[in-house]
């Protein structure tokens, strides 16, 4: 297994992406990079489709050189949040931010360049390595005794441990397509806020519900993103665990 990061070559320069996959012949390449700061993709759009969508080309057109397999990461934000339940990988998409319609792009390349390709959207992401959600609430308690969050979002977060789980059983079979991928059951950012003070020992943290209208973020997000692991279920792959379970896991392995 090859770990690359941008320091070893950056996805937008296409002769750099493809010679390092000529070089290395892998037999699959998970693509995860992206520009994931959502709301500087608003004012920064052509860096953002040149990374999420022109990025994705340059490793599917490398992966049909080499005949490699391709996974790439994709989002919840292909979604508008209307629907008014869970999407399934059957439910049109129609992204609301750039970020989110950047990532679709990537997606389309990735399907029209790559035959042998998994894209599998995911959510709310938390994990091992660099800054999340919890990490970030976790820091700003050990400052404040009150924190405001946003009650009218609604997702399902998803420890990148069973992310990576669920696709390395993936790639184990030529299943190729679209799947969503996330823990099971869903909550607002304020719900999952309240959790991660109660398992870290930190109720008496005062959790204030706000809207996304009195955040007033640049990036419009979607209401209610939860995704459907649908495609995964028909697969007849085992149900993936509670992200509250999850969470107790990631917990306890940082505090
Ligand atoms: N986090 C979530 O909740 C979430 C939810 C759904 C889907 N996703 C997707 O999951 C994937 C991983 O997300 P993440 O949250 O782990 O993001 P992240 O922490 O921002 O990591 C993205 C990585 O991509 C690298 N990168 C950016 N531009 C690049 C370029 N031109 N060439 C090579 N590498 C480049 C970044 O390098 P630098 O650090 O040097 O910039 C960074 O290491 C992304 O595809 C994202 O769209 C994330």
């Amino acid at each position: 297994m090859i770990l690359v990061t941008i320091d070893i070559f950056d996805i937008t320069n296409i002769d750099a992406t493809i010679n390092f996959i000529k070089i290395n012949k892998p037999d699959l390449v998970i693509h995860a990079a992206a520009y994931t700061d959502v709301d500087g993709c608003e004012s920064n759009i052509d860096q953002a489709y040149r990374v999420n969508a022109l990025g994705a080309r340059n490793i599917a057109v490398g992966c049909n050189y080499t005949d490699a397999a391709m996974v790439y990461i994709s989002t919840d934000y292909v979604f508008d949040g209307q629907k008014g339940n869970s999407y399934t990988e059957f439910d049109a998409t129609n992204p609301l931010s750039v970020y989110g319609k950047s990532k679709l792009e990537g997606e389309n390349f990735v399907k029209r360049i790559c035959d042998r390709h998994y894209i599998v959207r995911t959510s709310w992401l938390f994990g091992k390595n660099g800054r999340n959600f919890i990490t970030t609430m976790l820091k700003l308690a050990e400052t404040r005794d009150e924190i405001s969050v946003v009650d009218d979002q609604v997702g399902s977060p998803t420890y990148t441990l069973d992310l990576a789980k669920a696709i390395s059983q993936l790639i184990a079979k030529p299943t190729y397509g679209t799947f969503h991928i996330t823990n099971s059951d869903y909550c607002s950012w304020y719900q999952f806020a309240k959790e991660i003070f109660e398992i870290a020992g930190k109720s008496k943290i005062r959790v204030n519900r706000i809207s996304t209208e009195e955040l007033n973020r640049p990036a419009p997000r979607p209401k209610y993103s939860v995704l459907n692991n649908y495609c995964w279920h028909l697969q007849g792959y085992d149900k993936i665990r509670s992200y509250k379970e999850a969470l107790r896991e990631y917990i306890s392995t940082i505090i």
